[in-house]
């Protein structure tokens, strides 16, 4: 391994010449009260932090951000905090993804235009470990990621909740009239116990989860709970081991390989992992010159049990996937699944990391010959309705519609949903597939998570629970349902599934992977001919640049001129 000293260092190059610009610098560090003996001679640590009052899942970020500190300088190195945008899920709209993009330019642009030789990137709710791990990747120095860690388990009368999952099952009973205003209140009350993002297996779970098997976190660190006092230590030893990993000037491209993101693709499924995963693997690895896609997914899909007993697939929660042996203790038992030599953050091998975490609850996490669910908790379809793929979490899907064929009741964009879905009059049964058009990256735009399109309440009153849904967004991974999503191309730029019309029979049929509109393709051609793209709602601002270079979900939705190419060069500095 390559020892760095001092002078090889990026920050040297803003502090250490004796020239205008160094002097300035160096005056500068006076002006925040730092001299000579706290910059010195010391790596240079950045460290990204997405707190703001618009997270609620990053609200400990604040102390986290102090502990970090404690560890880089108990390690010799000088931390430097940069505040980035915080993308809180439940409040960000239209929709967070939208934001990603935005999140990991500005990320990797604050590291690229600032003296700082080691990162460690403060992410957890949804899209802000994908775009932190995509600015990694793009800038490619050393960089550690330190993971918000799920929030305690709800509780309310006796039961315990689970983020997501249980707010869409109360909402349905109370949309039913099942329960009254007051009930639902009490759930609102009991919901959201502490710090933390989600904790069913969500998004965040499962991209802090893949960040962890990718190398990318402290070993064990994606399954502590943020409330708890190890989470405190784990924030402080990525602070310690930052400094060391420049010295080392051990990279992200070092440990994010081809290999470890088939590592994060196996454990996704069998943790039943979220359904935007794919769509963030495949964009993380683009910035890496690596080449996912669907086929990929699903080939491990069909060869990977899931063993992670976990919301929304299974019973559980994530505080006791903690308790049961968290993600080491999965990927312990998924064993020969893996490949064990590639290395994370530590420069140990994943083998290293987790040969001795036994696993102490097997009702939590399953054994390979007990699983949850024999292969993968994500299916990728394709056929004459998604030519480029979708996906279904066939986990959470009821499996009498695991097979079905149905007619289509088919609403334009999400206004139109929300305007119809409840009318008495709308032609609709319990067998019928609710499509919904124009919800996709262009479509939306962002994609936003409406793919768990609502039960019309004339069903949800005669006790109905779930029906085949199909669009081009995505859905929250604390949703449940036969939801088949991302489907590509979307309808907003002339994909198959803007010509689907009321009436048309789908036929659904998750073992053979298809996906079909029964119509003839002279009918499609000639609905083609007649197709009108809708209007995009933005010709200035961020909105206006990501309708032009955002790609298709099967792509990643990452910005075109983002997706691939070499590291991003370092800035001039006179
Ligand atoms: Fe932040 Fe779910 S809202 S992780």
């Amino acid at each position: 391994m390559t020892k760095k000293s001092i002078d090889d260092l990026r920050s040297q190059r803003w502090y250490g010449p004796n020239n205008m610009r160094g002097m300035s610098a160096r005056a500068r560090s006076r002006q925040m009260g730092f001299g000579p003996e706290d910059i010195n001679n010391k790596p240079r640590i950045g460290i990204i932090n997405t707190w703001s009052d618009m997270n609620t899942c990053h609200s400990h970020f604040k102390d986290r951000a102090e502990e970090i500190k404690r560890g880089v300088y108990q390690s010799g190195g000088f931390p430097i905090e940069l505040p980035a945008m915080s993308l809180g899920e439940i409040l960000v709209k239209p929709s967070t993804m939208l934001y990603r993009n935005f999140l990991a330019m500005e990320a990797e642009e604050l590291i690229r235009c600032h003296p700082i030789d080691g990162v460690v990137l403060m992410g957890g709710c949804d899209k802000t470990t994908p775009a932190l791990l995509m600015a990694a990747l793009s800038m490619n120095i050393p960089a550690i990621y330190m993971p918000a860690g799920p929030m305690l388990r709800g509780y309310f009368a006796g039961e315990t909740l689970g983020s997501g999952t249980d707010v869409l099952r109360y909402w349905a009973d109370h949309r039913a009239g099942l329960i009254d205003d007051e009930k639902l209140e009490n759930v609102v009350g009991g919901m959201s116990r502490s710090a933390g993002t989600c904790m069913v297996m969500g998004t965040a779970a499962t991209m802090m989860a893949i960040a962890e098997v990718l190398g990318m976190t402290i070993p064990g660190a994606s399954s502590i709970p943020a409330a708890d006092t190890s989470h405190s230590l784990m924030a402080a030893s990525c602070g310690r081991r930052i400094v060391d990993m420049v010295w080392e000037d051990l990279k992200p491209r070092d440990i994010m390989t081809e290999a470890a993101f088939d590592n994060a693709t196996i454990v996704d499924m069998a943790m039943g992992g979220s359904t935007n995963a794919m769509i963030h693997l495949i964009a993380i690895a683009g910035r890496a010159n690596i080449k996912l896609n669907l086929d990929r997914f699903d080939k491990i899909s069909k060869r990977t049990p899931v063993l992670a007993n976990i919301k929304p697939s299974g019973d559980f929660l994530m505080e006791d996937f903690y308790y049961a042996g968290g993600l080491r203790g999965l990927m312990n038992r998924l064993g020969e699944h893996l490949d064990l030599s590639q290395i994370n953050v530590t420069g140990k091998t994943l083998g290293d990391a987790v040969k001795d975490q036994p696993v102490y609850l097997d009702q939590v996490i399953k054994t390979l010959d007990n699983p949850v669910y024999p292969e993968g908790g994500t299916a990728i379809l394709r056929g004459n309705l998604a030519p480029n793929g979708c996906v279904i979490k066939q986990t959470a899907a009821d499996p009498k519609f695991h097979k079905h064929r149905g007619k289509a009741v088919v609403f334009k964009d999400y206004t139109e949903l929300n305007l119809r879905i409840d009318d008495p009059n709308l032609d609709v049964d319990e067998n019928s597939i609710l499509v919904l058009q124009n919800a996709g990256p262009i479509g939306a735009p962002g994609m936003p998570e409406w793919g768990m399109l609502p039960i019309p309440k004339k069903l949800l009153e005669k006790g109905i629970r779930d029906m085949v849904r199909i669009s081009d967004c995505r859905m929250s991974g604390t949703a449940y349902g036969t939801c088949i999503l991302h489907v590509a191309p979307e309808a907003a730029v002339g994909g198959p599934l803007g010509l689907v019309k009321d009436g048309d029979f789908i036929l659904l049929d998750i073992a053979s992977r298809t996906l079909n509109l029964e119509v003839s393709d002279e009918e499609l051609d000639e609905r083609r001919e007649n197709w009108q793209p809708p209007v995009y709602p933005a010709t200035r601002g961020y909105t206006a640049l990501y309708g032009k270079h955002v790609t298709q979900a099967d792509q990643g939705a990452d910005f075109d001129f983002m997706h691939a190419g070499d590291e991003t060069p370092e800035p001039l500095i006179f």
